[in-house]
C-alpha cells in the first residue's frame, strides 16, 4: 500500500464525519427561509479549506448566495486546476416519503442517506479529502489549486455566472474539474463529455378578476386551468415531439461514434433505465435511441401545475389564476434565451382569447460539449482506470451544470466532468443517498487524477 492509500484508509471515518456535519445544514437555495443555513454551509466549506492551509479563503458576496473561494498556488511550474462544487441542495418535499429525516445523515448498508449526500456535498467533500490526503502525505500538492464552490446551482446559478464573466482573471487556470456527475454503475467508471442546457419557465394564466362559482358562470367564464391544459397539450404530443416552431432547427448532430454507442448500447443502459424508473415502457421519440433522447435531444417537461381546488372533497370553483412550471432541456447549440423566445411565441399562439397569459423565465443555462482527447481528460481517465480497474467509458449526462459551459467558453480551458454518483442515488428525490464505497473510491480517484495532472 502506498502512503496515500494508508492515509485515506486510516482517515475514512473522520472524512465521513466531516461530510455528515455539512449535511446536517439544510442549505436549500431556492427557499428564502434557509438563507441562514446557506451561510452556515458556506462557512463550513470555507473552514474545510482553511484547515488545509488554503489561502485567500473567503465568502464572496453576490446578489444572492455567497461563493466560497480558496487557493493553494505553491506548486511552482505546475498546472493550475480550478475545482468547482456546490454546497446548496434541493428542497425535500414530499417529506413523508423519506425513510429517515432528510437532514439527519443515516448510514444503511453501503449508503449514506441525506439530502445533499450525493448532490453535491458528498462529491465536493470527496475532492476536499483528496486534497487533504495529498497535502498530509506529501506536504505539498502536485498541482496548483483554486476552489470555487457555489450556493445556488440548484436555483439556476446566476451569481457564479456573473462572477465568472466579470472576474475571469481571478480564476486563471489550465483546467477545470467538476465533481457533480455520475457513472452508470459501480463497475462502469465514466467521464462525462456533454451535458444539456436548460430553460426553466413559469406560465401564468389569469381569467376573471376573482374565483367564480362554476354554476353561476360555467359556460361563459374563461377557465385558466383549462387554458393551461390546452397550452400544455399543444406543446408536446404523445409521441414526444415538441411543437415549438424552430426548436429543432439547430440541434447539433452527434459524432458517428457516439451515435453508434447510443444505438448499439453495449453496456445495456437502456434496460437499466426501465429498472431505475420502475416503469414498463419508455416514452418519447421512438425514432431515436433512448440514450440519444436523454443526452442529445431537446425535451420538454411540466414540473407542476397550481390553481383551483386540490383539497379533500369537492369545491365548485372556476379559478381566477393558474400556473405551470415548464422547462426544456437543450442540447448543444440551442441557446436558452433563443428557445425562451420560441416557447413564449408558441404559448401565446396556443392561448385562447379571453385570458391573460404571461411566460416568465425562471433561469437558463447553456449546454456543454468537451473534446475528450485533452490531457486533463486523459489524466482523469487514467485515474479511473487505476482505481476502478476498468476502462472508463465516455457518456453524456441529461442534466445541466450551467457553469460547465461557461468555464469552457470564458476561461477557455478543458473541463473535466468526473463524478461518482450512481443511477439509484435519488438525486432531487426522497431518500437521496451516496454510496460509501463510491465516496472513498472517489477520494482515491481524485487524488490520482491530481497527481497525474502534476
Ligand atoms: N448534479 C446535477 C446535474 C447532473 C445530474 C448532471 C445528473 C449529470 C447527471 C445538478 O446539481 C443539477 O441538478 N442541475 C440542475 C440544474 C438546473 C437547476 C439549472 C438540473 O439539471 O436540473
Ligand atoms: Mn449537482
Ligand atoms: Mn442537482
Amino acid at each position: 500500500m502506498t502512503q496515500l492509500e494508508t492515509y485515506i484508509t486510516e482517515n475514512e471515518n473522520r472524512f465521513l464525519e466531516d461530510l455528515k456535519g455539512w449535511l446536517r445544514i439544510p442549505s436549500i437555495s431556492t427557499l428564502p427561509e434557509h438563507a441562514g443555513d446557506i451561510r452556515r454551509a458556506a462557512e463550513y466549506a470555507a473552514n474545510q479549506l482553511r484547515q488545509m492551509d488554503f489561502e485567500q479563503v473567503q465568502l464572496i458576496q453576490t446578489q444572492n448566495h455567497p461563493l466560497v473561494y480558496g487557493e493553494w498556488l505553491k506548486a511552482t511550474g505546475k498546472p493550475t486546476v480550478l475545482i468547482y462544487g456546490h454546497y446548496d441542495v434541493q428542497p425535500v418535499d414530499p417529506i413523508e416519503l423519506w425513510d429517515s429525516p432528510p437532514f439527519e445523515p443515516t448510514v444503511r448498508g453501503d449508503n449514506l442517506y441525506c439530502r445533499g449526500a450525493c448532490d453535491d456535498k458528498g462529491q465536493t467533500m470527496l475532492v476536499f479529502k483528496a486534497l487533504e490526503s495529498l497535502r498530509a502525505v506529501h506536504g505539498t500538492l502536485p498541482v496548483n489549486v483554486r476552489v470555487l464552490i457555489e450556493g445556488e446551482e440548484e436555483a439556476g446559478g446566476e451569481s457564479i455566472d456573473h462572477y465568472v464573466r466579470t472576474y475571469p482573471a481571478n480564476l486563471k487556470c489550465d483546467a477545470a474539474f467538476i465533481c457533480d456527475t455520475g457513472m452508470p454503475s459501480k463497475e462502469i467508471p465514466a467521464l462525462v463529455n456533454g451535458l444539456r442546457g436548460i430553460i426553466y419557465t413559469e406560465v401564468e394564466v389569469r381569467g376573471a378578476k376573482s374565483d367564480l362559482h362554476s354554476g353561476a358562470y360555467g359556460g361563459v367564464a374563461p377557465n385558466p386551468l383549462h387554458t393551461l391544459a390546452i397550452i400544455i397539450a399543444g406543446l408536446k404530443d404523445a409521441e414526444g415531439h415538441i411543437h415549438i416552431p424552430g426548436l429543432y432547427d439547430k440541434v447539433r448532430e452527434a459524432s458517428e461514434q457516439e451515435k453508434a454507442f447510443w444505438h448499439d448500447d453495449p453496456l445495456h443502459l437502456n434496460e437499466m433505465l426501465l429498472e431505475e424508473m420502475g416503469v414498463s415502457q419508455l416514452t418519447g421519440e421512438a425514432e431515436y435511441p433512448p440514450l440519444e433522447r436523454i443526452w442529445a435531444r431537446p425535451t420538454l417537461e411540466i414540473h407542476g401545475i397550481s390553481g383551483g381546488f386540490i383539497g379533500e372533497g369537492a369545491k365548485t370553483v372556476i379559478p381566477a389564476i393558474a400556473k405551470a412550471k415548464i422547462s426544456l432541456r437543450l442540447p448543444a447549440d440551442l441557446k436558452s434565451d433563443d428557445v425562451f423566445v420560441l416557447l413564449e411565441r408558441r404559448v401565446m399562439e396556443l392561448a385562447p382569447a379571453g385570458v391573460e397569459v404571461t411566460v416568465r423565465k425562471v433561469h437558463g443555462g447553456e449546454a456543454v460539449m468537451v473534446p475528450i482527447d485533452t490531457l486533463p481528460i486523459q489524466a482523469a481517465a487514467s485515474a479511473l482506470r487505476e482505481v476502478f480497474g476498468k476502462e472508463p467509458v465516455f457518456i453524456r449526462g441529461g442534466g445541466s451544470i450551467p457553469i460547465a459551459g461557461l468555464f469552457h467558453d470564458i476561461l477557455g480551458v478543458p473541463v473535466v466532468m468526473m463524478g461518482f454518483s450512481l443511477p439509484d442515488d435519488n438525486l432531487h428525490a426522497p431518500n437521496e443517498k451516496y454510496s460509501l464505497s463510491q465516496f472513498f473510491k472517489g477520494i482515491r480517484t481524485v487524488a490520482r487524477f491530481l497527481q497525474n495532472m502534476g
